[in-house]
């Protein structure tokens, strides 16, 4: 495997750790190392490692049978659930990662709009997918004047066609997004946001803002695509219920699959009709050979179950337990530093500049090397979180959990600047 693993996102230098297993919210290594693992598997694992209701569904459906060239019931049950939750989803489709589900709902707004184009915010993730990676790793010497951002491709070789059809636009910058969103007008299919954005700072969206692209898109005939693939833990009805929005598409992953690979695009029936093969062939043919495969639908009932509105208040209890104890680490040393997020989700970074969009963290210095030297630091003292700063809270875990992270922060925090 090049590098020794197969996600460029888990690479570590000098070499590969490789995990051996978890329990509760700590992850052991190959050698017997204990971490507390605060970032679940990049926010996928919000019940830990611990849920006996996740193990007991996967193990049930283990012994009925693994996969088979036929719907099942968990399908149903599991979309009668996040339709519950989720009042914009009135029908959903899954697939196997948060990159197809961004991939399909791109193809469905192409095909129910019959335009090319899509806008998306500069240097927000979501997967893989070429034109959805667009500006993702955009750089001031890349990204262009604040008014008209370019479209900065992510792997080399993408097509200069793909490049053409994504529409680039500032988090944030309300003024400035409306205004590219209304010159792009009548050839773009939709907008896709992430209301925060991970790789762009982990900064909520402004009210403004999202009351902004809502209009804006209903004028312009194009839909509003919600990026929940990590979100949807902000809240029992995702981060739609938190922050008011009504999307016309939802994405979906991670959690709603209880830790067994998952994605999924749901919204307006009329929308998701173009999935629909009953009068014919469908405008966006869709299969997958384990696309809504049992033991993820299984897994994903059983975590959604354990996912009560009493979970989520021990959630942004966690979060603001964090929030407490890292300010006054800070302090305690003199470090410039901050830290944004909301509910289970944090980021953490090494300056106290104003952050809003992504050119506001990379020039905080977030794209440099203390966040992540950081991170290296904590993990040897036994706290695992991303490179970049990113902490997931999962239900496994408790307030004395929180306390051990942040005085492991507060050794932790100096060597970042040694
Ligand atoms: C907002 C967002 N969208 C999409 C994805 C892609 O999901 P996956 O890694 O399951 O392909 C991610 C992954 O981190 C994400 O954060």
């Amino acid at each position: 495997m090049p590098g020794g693993n197969t996600r460029h996102t888990v690479y570590r230098q000098p070499h590969q750790v490789y995990a051996a297993r978890g329990e509760g919210c700590r992850i052991i290594d190959i050698d017997g190392n204990m971490r507390i693992d605060a970032v679940g598997n990049f926010t996928a694992l919000i019940h830990g490692y611990g849920s006996e209701r996740i193990r007991e569904a996967a193990r049930r459906q283990l012994e009925a049978g693994l996969c088979f060239g036929m719907p099942t019931e968990g399908e149903v049950i599991l979309s009668e659930m996040l339709c519950d939750r989720l009042p914009s989803v009135e029908m959903l489709r899954y697939c196997n990662s948060g990159t197809e589900a961004v991939m399909n709902a791109i193809k469905v707004a192409r095909a129910f709009t019959g335009r090319p184009k899509f806008a998306k915010c500069e240097g927000a993730y979501h997967g893989t997918y070429d034109p959805a990676e667009t500006s993702q790793e955009a750089r001031p010497d890349t990204w262009g004047e604040v008014d008209n951002p370019v479209s900065v491709p992510t792997a080399r070789g993408t097509p200069q066609g793909v490049l053409d059809d994504v529409v680039v636009i500032p988090f944030n910058n309300t003024p400035v997004a409306e205004a590219i969103l209304r010159a792009k007008g009548n050839s773009l299919a939709a907008v896709l946001v992430d209301v925060m954005p991970n790789r762009a700072g982990l900064v909520p969206a402004r009210p403004e803002f999202l009351a902004m692209l809502r209009r804006v898109t209903r004028e312009i005939g194009a839909l509003l695509i919600l990026d929940e693939v990590i979100t949807f833990r902000l809240g029992y009805h995702g981060a739609q219920g938190r922050f008011g929005v009504d999307p016309d598409l939802t994405t979906l992953g991670k959690v709603i699959g209880g830790g067994f690979p998952v994605g999924a695009v749901g919204g307006r029936r009329d929308v998701m009709a173009v999935f629909d093969p009953t009068a014919g062939a469908p405008a966006v043919p869709h299969g997958g050979t384990f696309s809504a495969n049992p033991m993820t639908m299984m897994a994903g009932i059983a975590a959604l179950e354990d996912l009560t509105p009493e979970a989520f208040q021990h959630l942004d209890r966690l979060g603001a337990l964090f929030d407490q104890g890292i300010a006054a680490c800070f302090a305690r040393h003199g470090i410039p530093g901050q830290v944004t997020g909301l509910g289970s989700l944090r980021r953490v970074h090494l300056s106290d500049a104003p952050l809003s969009d992504f050119r506001s963290t990379f020039a905080a210095g977030d794209g440099a090397k203390r966040v992540a030297a950081l991170a290296r630091a904590l993990f040897e003292a036994g706290v695992l979180i991303a490179a970049n700063g990113l902490m997931a809270f999962s239900t496994a875990m408790t307030a004395e959990d929180i306390q051990e992270i942040v005085d492991t922060f507060d050794r932790a925090l100096p060597r970042a600047f040694a």
